[in-house]
């Protein structure tokens, strides 16, 4: 086994501790990543709430980190040591079922594996995310980092990017689309990013006033003040799609009602059981969708556009020994837009 350092939570108040890693020995297609770059996604938060440090196993988060090959198994073609890569939150799937033909290992039918928290498919092992010096990930599951991209601010592209972008993508956003984003967070600022780029009259959906001036920096159109019933009202079936990313569980009623006529609700942020009020669909023939993270090709495409159009995170950048501080400052709101954690203090 290869050993590293990480950040892993410490019984059942889910405290993170430095504490040495182990990794698997490279296989014929594995890459070796040292981690530069990991970003704070609000679901490292729910896992940790989740996790019960005295029966579960181990828990590192992180699953949006980039850094630059150290190492490459034997049938490894892709990737060079040396090589600037990115790595999201899917790293492996069973390449055969009719989701993965498609292009959507995300969707795998046996699951795909976790970056953390999964399960290895070929040792059993769990897997332990990014929160860490080093990563060892199957070549297919290491995306390019475009040149261009600052390697700690493309970091957050890798799970709040990609799954933002691949409903934005299917659901044909583009010049003349009415896009509302609701929810000005880590997910939130950068649909609002890829929206505008991509031609879309974008607004901004929140109950946070003070996130008005952001919204228009970050290239909004309008703001919409959720806590307001009048600009709620106001709002009332303005948009072609709308995307839901609240991290907490809330009524689908006020979102759907902002949906226009033949629009889609998608509901990105929290996840778990909803109650659907049929005439909140009915009213409008509305439609109630969802996604998650990205498959290869719309990962690849995702980073494509971002280096074009120049898209990154706005982040703060922590030293990794302020995970704990990150994660409990993101619980209380007080991110613009995403931490990203700097490895560096592991060496
Ligand atoms: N589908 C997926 O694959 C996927 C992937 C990544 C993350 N997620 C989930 O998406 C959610 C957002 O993640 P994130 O990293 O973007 O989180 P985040 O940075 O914390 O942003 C969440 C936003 O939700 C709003 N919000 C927070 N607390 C709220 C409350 N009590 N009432 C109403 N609004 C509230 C805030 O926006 P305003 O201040 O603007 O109102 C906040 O900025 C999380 O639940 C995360 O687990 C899902
Ligand atoms: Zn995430
Ligand atoms: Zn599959």
């Amino acid at each position: 086994m290869r050993t590293t350092t990480g950040w892993q939570a410490d019984g059942p108040t889910a405290t993170l501790r430095r504490t040495p890693l182990r990794r698997r020995e490279l296989r014929p297609d594995d890459l070796a990543v040292r981690i530069d770059y990991c970003g704070v996604c609000h679901s490292d938060l729910h896992a940790l709430r989740a996790h019960d440090g005295a029966t579960d196993r181990p828990l590192v988060p992180g699953h949006e980190f980039t850094g630059v090959v150290t190492g490459t198994g034997p049938a490894v073609t892709r990737f060079r040591t040396g090589d600037r890569v990115a790595v999201g939150n899917i790293v492996d799937a069973c390449d055969e079922c009719p989701m993965c033909r498609a292009g959507q290992e995300n969707f795998c039918h046996a699951f795909p594996t976790l970056t953390y928290g999964g399960t290895d498919r070929r040792d059993g092992s769990a897997t332990l995310g990014g929160y860490a010096r080093e990563y060892v990930v199957r070549d297919r599951f290491a995306h390019p980092l475009p040149a261009g991209l600052d390697p700690a601010a493309a970091a957050p592209l890798l799970c709040a990017g990609v799954t933002v972008w691949e409903p934005l993508h299917a659901l044909g956003v583009g010049p003349g689309s009415r896009v509302g984003v609701a929810g000005l967070g880590g997910l939130g600022h950068l649909a609002v990013k890829m929206a505008v780029a991509l031609g879309a009259a974008t607004t901004v959906v929140s109950r946070s006033p003070d996130k008005a001036g952001d919204a228009r920096r970050l290239g909004a159109h309008e703001f919409v003040l959720s806590t307001d019933p009048e600009q709620l009202a106001g709002a009332r079936e303005r948009f072609d799609v709308l995307l839901d990313t609240l991290s907490v569980p809330h009524d689908l009623g006020p979102c759907l009602r902002l949906v226009a006529l033949d629009g889609t609700l998608s509901r990105l942020g929290h996840l778990g059981p909803v109650t659907v009020e049929t005439t909140d669909l009915l009213i409008g023939r509305k439609k109630l969708s969802s996604a998650g993270s990205g498959g290869l090709p719309a990962t690849a495409a995702m980073l494509d556009f971002c280096a074009e159009k120049n898209i990154t995170a706005e982040i703060e950048l922590l030293p990794s020994a302020q995970s704990n501080q990150a994660l409990d400052r993101l619980s209380r709101n007080d991110v613009r837009y995403r931490f990203v954690l700097d490895m560096s203090d592991l060496d």
